[in-house]
């Protein structure tokens, strides 16, 4: 049941993604609304790389639970998943954790080149706003929550936010592993990313005071939890099942969980957030039965 809920959400997902992408034609465009070939083929690249499509698929299920219209909630996580794919192109750069793989094929840069992996950075974040910013005035009754959801997204992507985690992640590099350090640099740089599509769902759908710190409180502990494993996956994970390489952050001096108290105690952390983030969801009962099935597989994850 939860398996196929999954595939079902990714499927929307991904039709959307394909529907607000604008049309390319030529080198050089000659209509309005065609982007250039190679821009829009370095985009699309990465975005329709595959990847598990968990910030999306948290932003449509978040929205069912609540019983919001699924349909308003469409183009918000496909903008997600263009501003998640953007952070992960700038994230692999050479000026950055200098990565040759992700999503089981070499990095947007090894293929475009440095300039047009920043550029197909840019234009997938630049392009999710206007997807959002769309999406809202087709819903004037709603408009309200999508501009609260909208500002959301914003804040959590943005220069408080995984932008910020970013830079802190940047500037520790071969320095003494600091927890307080540790916890701003996962917070952001991950967390945001996984709160940021829950509190969009809960302004679209209209939840209470209550039902937002709730799933404020899940995100936050999903998020860390879940860069804990991204963590412990580069120390002991598979890098054909991760579609990236393993071994990096070691290499690049990052500082990690495992770098700051080692891997059997990363483990005992990540596992103790999980159990928090499914105690901070039982405010929604039953109807919290895929929240549930996420934290479960999630926990276990291999990729
Ligand atoms: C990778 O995110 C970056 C981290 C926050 C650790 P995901 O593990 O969600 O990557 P994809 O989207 O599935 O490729
Ligand atoms: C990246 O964290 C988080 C982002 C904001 C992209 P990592 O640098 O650990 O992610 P991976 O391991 O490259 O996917
Ligand atoms: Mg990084
Ligand atoms: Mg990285
Ligand atoms: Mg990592």
């Amino acid at each position: 049941m939860y398996r196929e809920q999954y595939s079902r959400y990714v499927s929307l997902v991904e039709e959307t993604i394909e529907k607000l992408l604008p049309k390319t034609e030529a080198v050089c465009p000659k209509e309005e609304g065609v982007m250039p070939q190679l821009l829009c083929e370095s985009m699309r690249y990465s975005l329709l790389a595959g990847g598990k499509r968990i910030r999306p698929v948290l932003l449509l299920a978040a929205c069912d639970m609540l019983g919001g219209d699924l349909e308003q909630a469409k183009a918000p996580a496909a903008a997600l998943e263009m501003i998640h794919t953007y952070s992960l192109i700038h994230d692999d750069l050479p000026g950055m954790d200098d990565d040759d793989f992700r999503r089981g094929r070499p990095t947007n840069h090894k293929v475009y080149g440095v300039g047009h992996a920043i550029l197909a950075g840019d234009g997938l974040l630049n392009y999710a706003y206007e997807c959002l910013l769309g999406n809202a005035a087709q819903y004037p009754e709603n408009l309200q929550g999508h501009v609260l959801a909208a500002k959301a997204i914003a804040n959590r992507a943005g220069v408080c936010g995984m932008i910020a985690g970013q830079s802190l992640d940047l500037s520790s590099e071969h320095m003494e592993p600091d927890a307080e350090r540790l916890g701003y640099i996962h917070a952001h740089k991950t967390a945001d990313l996984l709160t940021a599509p829950l509190l969009a769902a809960a302004y679209i759908a209209g939840a209470s005071e209550e039902q937002i710190d709730a799933l404020r409180r899940f995100g936050y502990c999903v998020g860390i939890a879940f860069q804990i494993d991204d963590d412990l996956l580069d120390v002991e994970g598979d890098a054909a099942l991760l579609g990236k390489q393993t071994g990096m952050d070691a290499q690049r001096g990052k500082m990690t969980w495992p770098a700051l108290m080692g891997v059997e105690a990363s483990r005992a952390r990540s596992a103790r957030l999980w159990d928090e983030a499914e105690e901070a969801i039982s405010i929604f009962g039953e109807r919290a039965w895929f929240m549930r099935g996420f934290a479960a597989q999630m926990r276990t994850r291999k990729s």
